[in-house]
């Protein structure tokens, strides 16, 4: 397994076929679709690589296999908060540690930065409730008819994580 690293700018090509991968085959898991970032310019994907973290895995040809991103925001009263966004293992990499191993990067990133992390998951989604579980994140509420998908709503189970050192 590869180790999760930072992406640049110049990962933008590879970012974002990884990206739309997971938009289209996992749609349900994102409040983002695949009809809104398919036809965006590349330059989108680097824009966003530049002004927030994302980390992925790749395999040994340098492909990416997995993916997550962290947000921050600029308000003045929620800066010790960070939020988790946009996790994706591709399917053949699936099982192999590599969800956990981006998150602990992303934990780790945003300790230095952030008291807590957020993050909302669709309710059933089993292997990203157990994944969270496993990193430490516990549910604090549910978000009833958080996303609307395919004309039925989607609640999103709540979670945190405090990180040490910064409370
Ligand atoms: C959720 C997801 C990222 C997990 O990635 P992964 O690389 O397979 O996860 P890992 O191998 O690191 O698993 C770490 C832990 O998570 C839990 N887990 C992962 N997949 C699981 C599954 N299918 N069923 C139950 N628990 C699971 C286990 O506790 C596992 O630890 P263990 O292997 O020691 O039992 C992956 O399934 C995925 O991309 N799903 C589709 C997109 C998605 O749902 N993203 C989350 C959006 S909120």
């Amino acid at each position: 397994m590869t180790k999760p690293r930072l992406l640049q700018p110049e990962d933008a090509a590879a970012w974002r076929e990884l990206r739309l991968h997971g938009l289209k085959h996992e749609p349900r898991a994102f409040g983002a679709t695949l009809a809104e970032e398919q036809n965006l310019p590349l330059a989108w994907f680097a824009e966003r690589l530049g002004s927030t973290p994302v980390f992925a895995t790749a395999d040994a040809t340098g492909a990416l296999t997995g993916t997550v991103g962290l947000r921050f925001l600029p308000f003045e009263q929620m800066r010790h908060k960070g939020f988790v966004w946009g996790m994706y293992v591709r399917p053949e990499a699936r099982g192999a540690g590599l969800g956990l191993a981006l998150l602990q990067a992303a934990i780790a990133h945003a300790a230095t930065r952030v008291e807590e992390l957020r993050l909302d998951v669709v309710d059933g989604n089993a292997a990203a409730l157990a994944l969270y579980r496993a990193a430490g994140f516990t549910a604090y509420g549910t978000e009833p008819r958080a996303l609307k998908h395919g004309g039925g709503y989607l609640d999103e189970v709540l979670m945190a994580l405090r990180l040490p050192g910064r409370c």
